[in-house]
């Protein structure tokens, strides 16, 4: 993807909040404008987060890790100057996704515990709310998810995963071949 100065990222699971956290750090890195936007069904409380020592581990001040979860839900919350969040409490699957999304974390629980989120159905929702060269990536390398993500229209790459995990899946949108 050509280097965009302002990009949009889509993240499936909130969760603890790690994914948004790293991103945050590494926006401010490369000097890179994020509006982040995380869809979650079932947020956890702020302090419960609070309690994971990610930014003890990480060697970040604990307030800008509560700052992503303080941040009100279903609305854009300027985090920094750079980096604006959403967080949505809802389902994904009837979700309203934001346009123009450039990088899609798909990080929800495994396809055999959800494998109604890892279809072809909601690849394709994705695909169609992302911007062309737009980039998917996910921790599951099934074949499953490969079939649904190539049948979605995506091209789809297996790469080496982070460490502990043998693969990881990025999937391309590419309109213009
Ligand atoms: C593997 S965890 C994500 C971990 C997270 N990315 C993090 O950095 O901690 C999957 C998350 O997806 C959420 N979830 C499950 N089904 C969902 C759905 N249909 N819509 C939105 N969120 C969902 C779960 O509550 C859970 O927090």
């Amino acid at each position: 993807m050509a280097h965009k100065s302002h990009i949009t990222i889509f993240e499936m699971g909130f969760g603890t909040g790690l994914n948004a956290l790293l991103t945050l750090l590494q926006a401010e890195q490369m000097a890179q404008n994020v509006d982040y936007y995380a869809v979650e069904l079932y947020p956890i409380p702020a302090e419960e987060a609070c309690k994971a020592n990610f930014s003890e581990q990480l060697g970040v001040a604990v307030d800008r890790f509560r700052s992503l979860h303080s941040a009100e839900w279903d609305k854009a919350v300027a985090i920094d100057n750079r980096f604006t969040l959403t967080k949505i409490q809802g389902d994904l699957v009837n979700l309203e996704l934001p346009l123009g999304i450039d990088l899609v974390y798909f990080d929800a629980f495994d396809p055999e515990a959800q494998p109604e989120l890892w279809s072809e159905t909601i690849f394709k929702k994705l695909y169609e709310a992302m911007s062309n060269e737009g980039v998917l990536v996910t921790y599951s390398s099934k074949g499953i998810v490969k079939q649904a993500l190539r049948a979605a229209g995506f091209f789809v790459q297996r790469l080496s995963g982070p460490p502990g995990k043998r693969h990881m899946v990025r999937a391309i949108k590419r309109e213009h071949e």
